[in-house]
């Protein structure tokens, strides 16, 4: 049973005030907050086995080791990978894609080659594809959107496939408009046409049951923040095979097996990946993560996230003078925890502003996004709220309360729709 009270006491800084209001913490698309039990994973590992992995022959190290290498486990089986070895750490979504982008990228695409991607990707997954297209006088292109401006045109799909990109990099689900795209239809029919396919998971991993296997991408990447973890861990999964054949992503100590004066020879998978000190505390917090979401199950927060957007764009669509952006509620199932907004004739700065003052954390600017939100949705800015296991109905209240105190402000009268 899903108990949203029994969860938000789990997370301490639920308790906190934000400018003399309890905090209403809403941008969890950004970052989530931390419970109490990875919180304490970390001080644990820092009081009881802090120690440098693999080197060390001594208890403390083999017990991080250990550690570090079960949270592997956890993640591997999280997202249905066949093998822990085929998840490598990183330090967000954004190393997992540069890494992607300079070893297996830099080897298999070359001058005149494509590499596709959507409108609807976040600057992580769209600035390395422009640098290595400028690196290789590769192409870039795009999947656009269609005419309703929230999800991708099924036509352009195939149209721009009949390219034969040798990449397709596809985000999961939008963090601007929450749609949840069918990387799965996406990856078959790529594959059909030879391309490899990654997928940017950062906003579908801490959110829903994820399968890499079900899915056949390739390559799949997500940062452990966004899912109750610590910052500063991220993950890239790999099929083995690919792993393999890849070329190393940075040199240094862990990832050699020997090192002459002029050469040296490669570690096995992940370790060939992993140079240098890696983020110790941050992967075995990462597993603790993992089982603490496993213990509410994936489809209980998928359901309770769906239930708030469907709360949040009900009452939204109440209050005239405010756009909201992404599918309809009729479309829930293709929809995130994810509502970009816009208060007409306020700038989303002062929209967040206000809301900080209310207490109420949310987003504004471009999201990362802005080949979406300046291109395509033609706004300099918008108002991003997005839902975590944490949030309630009260939360959304007082959003609802804040929008009302900002149209006072600003004096756009009507508040009701008749
Ligand atoms: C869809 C998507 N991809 C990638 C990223 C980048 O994540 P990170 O900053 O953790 O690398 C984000 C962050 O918001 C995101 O929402």
């Amino acid at each position: 049973m899903f108990d949203v009270e029994k969860i938000r006491r789990d997370f301490p800084i639920l308790g906190k005030k934000m400018n003399g209001k309890s905090l209403v913490y809403l941008d969890s698309a950004a970052t989530s907050q931390k419970p109490r039990k990875v919180i304490n994973a970390i001080s644990r590992y820092y009081r009881n086995y802090n120690a440098n992995t693999h080197s060390g022959v001594y208890k403390i190290a083999e017990e991080a080791t250990e550690d570090y290498i079960r949270s592997k486990k956890k993640v591997a089986k999280f997202i249905g990978a066949s093998e822990w070895e085929e998840i490598i750490y990183t330090r967000n979504t954004t190393e997992s894609i540069n890494l992607v982008a300079r070893t297996w990228a830099e080897q298999n695409i070359q001058k005149g080659d494509h590499i596709l991607i959507t409108e609807m990707e976040h600057h992580s997954n769209v600035v390395p594809w422009i640098m290595l297209a400028k690196r290789k006088g590769a192409v870039l292109d795009y999947i656009k959107l269609g005419d309703d401006k929230a999800s991708l045109d099924e036509a352009g799909v195939d149209e721009q496939l009949a390219k034969r990109p040798k990449l397709v990099s596809i985000t999961h689900c939008s963090n601007v408009l929450g749609t949840i795209v069918d990387v799965k239809a996406i990856a078959e029919k790529a594959h059909k046409f030879g391309a490899k396919v990654l997928v940017d998971g950062a906003q579908s991993v801490p959110h829903m049951g994820v399968d890499v296997k079900n899915l056949d991408c390739d390559f799949f990447v997500f940062s452990g923040h966004k899912m109750l973890a610590p910052m500063g861990i991220g993950v890239l999964y790999a099929k083995r095979e690919l792993l393999e054949e890849m070329p190393p992503f940075l040199g240094g100590g862990d990832m050699i097996r020997t090192v002459l004066q002029q050469d040296f020879t490669l570690n096995d998978i992940p370790w060939k990946f992993e140079a240098g000190t890696q983020h110790i505390d941050g992967g075995i917090a990462l597993g603790v993560a993992v089982d603490y979401l496993k213990k509410i199950g994936m489809e209980n927060v998928r359901e309770h996230e769906k239930a708030l957007t469907l709360y949040t764009l009900e009452r939204l669509s109440k209050i005239t003078g405010v756009e909201v952006f992404g599918l309809p509620s009729q479309d829930i199932d293709r929809r995130g925890g994810v509502v970009a907004f816009d208060i007409t004739g306020v700038h989303p700065h002062d929209v967040a502003t206000i809301f900080d003052q209310e207490g109420v954390a949310i987003r504004a600017g471009h999201h990362c996004a802005m080949p979406l939100v300046v291109d395509i949705l033609k706004k300099p800015a918008l108002s991003r709220m997005s839902f975590y296991i944490y949030n309630n109905e009260s939360d959304i209240d007082k959003v609802i309360e804040a929008i009302a105190i900002v149209k006072k402000k600003f004096k756009i009268s009507d508040t009701l729709k008749p």
